[in-house]
This record gives structure tokens, C-alpha cells and sequence, in this order.
């Protein structure tokens, strides 16, 4: 299992370090089995984070990245980069990158080729919105997103890549999916995923699940077969409620 926290826009530089050595501290203290913990700072926090998270075992992450290896691209900043960073994780196609910076699955995909030419992990985003539920559009808006966004890019093991299930409608709403509807779509995702690769390779990639997954409600989702974690958002800026997740998860699979 993996749970891994996307910080988005939240932060500076002090309280991110902050906020990573806490959740390096309760790791420890925690004992969360083989349940393995990712955090995805912004960009000017990453090498703080990094150190703060030195013998952790924590993964450090990105929320984003260009698709090309350098160049004139001003504000942008390449795979290559975040590998000298220390990161070993970088989050594609999250939702608030296509709504609000128009990132297409064709973007996407570049992101996830070059990510994995780094060497990165790649944790691409795929989500429907309410309106395309509604429509009973779901599974074909994903299925675009799986296979657009993984167009032909190789992988050599199945842990060189994460995806994260997160219907729009339920980021950052407090609107979660129910852990049926979470379990129908990662196992239509995985079944995807075996059609694009193989079976094998399908059976051990992580499928997260994101959208207002909080302590409470943690213990529900993490326990569908097809849900291998989750990608936290609001719940991964307080160091309690993240390792409270993570707690979760480890109990879950000690009972398997
Ligand atoms: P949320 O965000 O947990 O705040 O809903 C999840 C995400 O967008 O990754």
C-alpha cells in the first residue's frame, strides 16, 4: 500500500519543513507495516522536505513537471531537475492541471514518457467530473485518461508506476466516493492497465484512491480489494491525520 500527500499550493518553505519533519517523527512512531509514505511538496520545498525526510524511508515527490528536458521554457522545471532535487515520485495529470491549466491527455502522456526516462515514478491522475457521472460518462472519460495518458510509454515493473482514481467531485468536497463506486472504477483501471500491458504487471500497480479521503473514512476505502492507497490532499497537511491514514492502511493489510 501506498499513501502518498499532494500539498498543492500549500506551505512555505519553514512550516513544509516543518510539516515533514512531523510526519518523518510519527512514521516512526507509528508502526505502519510495509504501508510505504510519499510527500509531494511544492516546488521550493523540495530540498528542505528532502532532508527533513533523510532516513524516513519517506518518498519525496512533485506535483508536476515540463515534458521536455530543459530549454527555454521559462517558469517550468524538468524531470532531470527533480531527480537532483531528490525526488524519486512526481504527481501527472492531477485534475487542477487539466481544469485550471488546460493539460491534455496528450500533454499527459509526454509528462509520463519523460518522467519515466528520469527514472521517476509517475503518479498520473485520473478522474471524471460530477457532470460526466451524471452522464454516465465515467468509465469511457477515464478509460481516455488510462490509455491517453499511457500511450505507449514502457515500464519495466509494475512499481515504476502509481495511479490515483480521483473523481473530480469529490477533491477537496468533503463528497467522498463510496468505497463501491472507488472499487468498481480501480478495478475498471486495472483491467485497463492488463489490456495496455499485461495481467501480471496490472495485478501489482498501485491504484490510489483521492478525493476528501480523511481518517474517518480511510478505513472504508483502503479495505476495497482494488484500492491500494490513497493520494491525500487536505489530510496530508497535518502530520496526525496523514500517519492516522497511513494507520489505517497498516492494519488493513496485516489482516490479509
Ligand atoms: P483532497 O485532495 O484529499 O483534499 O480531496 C486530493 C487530491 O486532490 O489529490
Amino acid at each position: 500500500m501506498l499513501i502518498a500527500g499532494n500539498w498543492k499550493m500549500n506551505t512555505d518553505v519553514a512550516s513544509g519543513t516543518k510539516l515533514a519533519s512531523d510526519i518523518a517523527k510519527a512514521a516512526a512512531d507509528a508502526d505502519l507495516g510495509s504501508v510505504a509514505l510519499a510527500v509531494c511538496p511544492p516546488y521550493v520545498s523540495l530540498m528542505p522536505v528532502g532532508d527533513a525526510l533523510k532516513g524516513s524511508g519517506v518518498a519525496l515527490g512533485a506535483q508536476n513537471m515540463h515534458q521536455e528536458d530543459g530549454g527555454a521554457f521559462t517558469g517550468e522545471v524538468s524531470a532531470a531537475m527533480l531527480v537532483s532535487a531528490g525526488c524519486t515520485h512526481v504527481v501527472l495529470g492531477h485534475s487542477e492541471r487539466r481544469q485550471y491549466f488546460g493539460e491534455s491527455n496528450h500533454d499527459i502522456q509526454q509528462k509520463v514518457a519523460r518522467a519515466r526516462q528520469n527514472g521517476l515514478v509517475p503518479i498520473l491522475c485520473v478522474g471524471e467530473t460530477k457532470a460526466e457521472r451524471d452522464a454516465g460518462d465515467a468509465k469511457t472519460v477515464v478509460e481516455g485518461q488510462v490509455r491517453g495518458g499511457l500511450a505507449d510509454v514502457p515500464f519495466d515493473a509494475p512499481g515504476d508506476l502509481v495511479i490515483a482514481y480521483e473523481p473530480v467531485w469529490a477533491i477537496g468536497t468533503g463528497d467522498t466516493a463510496t468505497p463501491e463506486q472507488a472499487n468498481e472504477m480501480h478495478a475498471f483501471i486495472r483491467g485497463l492497465v492488463a489490456d495496455l500491458y499485461d495481467k501480471a504487471f496490472a495485478s501489482d500497480v498501485h491504484i490510489l484512491y483521492g478525493g476528501s479521503m480523511k481518517p474517518h473514512n480511510a478505513e472504508d476505502l483502503l479495505s476495497q480489494p482494488d484500492v491500494d492507497g490513497g493520494l491525500i490532499g487536505g489530510a496530508s497537511l497535518d502530520a496526525d491525520s496523514f500517519i492516522a491514514i497511513a494507520r489505517h492502511g497498516a492494519a488493513i493489510e496485516a489482516k490479509a
